[in-house]
């Protein structure tokens, strides 16, 4: 694999073992590493972090898992960013992680550069019929004005979720699953075009 190849990461904005999400965000994985595209899946749940708090940051600084996420971000050009929606809005561990990733500073005290030199694609599920895609109207502020990040103006959601898989772990509806190819493809061109 050459440096400008485009690897892509993909996560979740839930750490529950059943999560919607973390299935979504999987299934991305397997669609990239079918397509010839180099592909990671993380679990939130691997890197748990304290609600940041502004007297913890100055004590300790951002916590080790904060550092470990934002180095396994900065291995890859493209994320995939999968959110839950909770009550129209994200989820506070997704939240709360981009807000401990924001704080990290380089060796000479610069600002992580790591959102800015990064594409983002966003996708939201749910059980409920509009497939979380209010998250996103909520994610996306937070990615592109708060972090400076490119985020891709497309955007995918699946609704009911608990009915919307195959035994192979496919989405049922077929042009859904065209739709979730196309932009992980599209994310891949970008990353390259950003990196190549
Ligand atoms: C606090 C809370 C608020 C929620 N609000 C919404 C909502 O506004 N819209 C929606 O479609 N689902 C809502 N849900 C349901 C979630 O979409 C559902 O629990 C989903 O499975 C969570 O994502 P996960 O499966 O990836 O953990 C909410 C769930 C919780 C716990």
């Amino acid at each position: 694999m050459t440096s400008n190849t485009p690897r892509l990461l993909f996560f979740a904005g839930s750490a529950r073992a059943a999560s919607h999400s973390k299935r979504l965000a999987k299934l991305g994985e397997r669609i990239a590493d079918a397509n010839g595209i180099a592909a990671t899946f993380a679990d939130l749940g691997d890197y748990p972090m304290p609600l940041y708090d502004g007297d913890l940051e100055e004590r300790d600084g951002p916590p080790d898992t904060a550092r470990k996420f934002e180095a396994l971000m900065r291995v890859h050009t493209g994320i995939f960013i999968a959110s839950p929606e909770y009550n129209a809005s994200i989820t506070p561990l997704l939240k709360n992680t981009l807000d401990w990733i924001s704080r990290i500073r380089t060796d000479d005290g610069q600002k992580t550069d790591v959102f800015k030199t990064r594409v983002f694609a966003l996708g939201s599920t749910s059980p409920g019929g509009m497939g979380g895609l209010r998250a996103l109207n909520a994610v996306r502020p937070v990615l592109e004005l708060g972090l400076g990040a490119l985020v891709l103006p497309d955007q995918f959601a699946v609704p009911r979720a608990h009915e919307a898989y195959d035994d192979h772990g496919h989405l049922r509806n077929k042009d859904s699953q065209e739709s979730f190819k196309s932009l992980i493809q599209k994310l891949a061109r970008a990353a390259h075009v950003l990196h190549g």
